[in-house]
């Protein structure tokens, strides 16, 4: 009888060995090309703003068909040092906070798990003292082609004026959401939600944008979270994504796991198929709309033509 018996310490250094094989035996990164994506800080430019051409000059070609990529890509470390000082467009700047934030991005398929692996430099960021638990956030945004705001817009179409924080926000705590589940929208947003029931028919039906965040602190496993917007932010009781990050020479990678078919309230996401994504990062102890934002990319999964092409080692 004794003889079976394994001492609990060794029993818990293989299980650490053999999780941690399994962790590095996924991906090799290094056969995993990156991309360079550049995320801006975008002020309080609301989805409302950018539409309205009398004070954003891309409004009416944007209405008309062109996506914010087509005018902005390659112009992001220009606007976001301009926004990032701009008092009509940032009225609570904060001193010496750079203007965006490059990332390097790589997608990888690994059975019927997606990997996306995010590095990035935060640099001297300032401490904004808004979030006192976590001095740096990562997320990813994630649709199907469902929500057209997102295919057109990315983030921004979840970005409406009366957030928390913005300039229609007043001292309310509304969170992001999708102009569809209000009754109208107008230049300072929209206030009043359609019926329940109807917003529960837009859940059933896959009209949400997928989030996921890694929460960090140097030298402490992620906080990971991941959730829905709709009518409003919403995280999952339990995350179907996972992420491990490591802080080292200055700079953070950050690496999230989901299932292919990860259950309700996520994406399916498919073989062959295109899926906007959008990403931001919150450095230097931010919150709220006080972070970094790409232009909307896109992702195939397995095959494709996009920005991230996760396929298989
Ligand atoms: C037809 C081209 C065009 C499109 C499409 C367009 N923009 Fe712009 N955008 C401009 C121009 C030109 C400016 C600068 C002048 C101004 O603000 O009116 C600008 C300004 C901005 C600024 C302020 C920083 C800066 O560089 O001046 C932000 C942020 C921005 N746009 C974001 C977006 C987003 C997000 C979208 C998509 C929802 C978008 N734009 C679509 C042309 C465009």
């Amino acid at each position: 009888m004794t003889m079976l018996r394994i001492p609990v310490a060794a029993k818990a250094a293989a299980v650490a060995i053999l999780l941690s094989g399994t962790a590095h035996a996924a991906v090799d990164w290094s056969k995993v090309p990156g991309k360079d994506i550049t995320l801006l800080y975008p002020g309080q430019m609301s989805w409302e703003m950018l539409l309205t051409n009398k004070e954003h000059s891309g409004g009416a070609k944007f209405l008309a068909g062109k996506n914010c990529r087509e005018c902005h890509e390659g112009e992001e470390q220009n606007s976001g040092k301009l926004m990032v000082a701009d008092k009509s467009l940032e009225p609570a700047p904060i001193a010496g906070k750079p203007g965006s934030q490059t990332a390097k991005v790589s997608a990888a398929l690994d059975g019927d798990t997606l990997h996306i692996r995010i590095a990035f430099a935060p640099g001297t960021q300032p401490d904004a003292g808004m979030e006192p638990k976590f001095s740096t956030k990562v997320a990813v945004m994630l649709d199907d082609g469902t929500v057209a705001e997102a295919t057109r817009g990315g983030c921004w179409g979840a970005c409406h004026d009366d957030l928390a924080k913005m300039p229609s926000g007043g001292t309310g705590d509304t969170t992001k959401y999708l102009a569809r589940t209000r009754v109208k929208m107008a230049r300072t947003g929209g206030a009043e939600l359609k019926p329940a029931e109807e917003i529960a028919k837009m859940r059933d039906g896959g009209q949400f944008l997928e989030y996921w965040q890694a929460r960090l602190n140097q030298g402490a496993a992620p906080d990971v979270v991941d959730g829905t917007v709709l009518e409003k932010r919403q995280e999952n009781a339990a995350a179907a994504v996972t992420a491990t990050a490591a802080f080292e020479n200055g700079t953070w990678v950050v690496d999230f796991a989901r299932k292919l078919n990860a259950g309700a309230n996520h994406k399916v996401l498919a073989p062959g198929k295109t899926y906007t994504v959008g990403f931001s990062i919150h450095a230097g102890h931010t919150a709220k709309r006080f972070h970094y934002v790409s232009l909307e990319k896109t992702l195939a999964i397995e095959s494709g033509t996009a920005d991230l092409v996760a396929k298989r080692n």
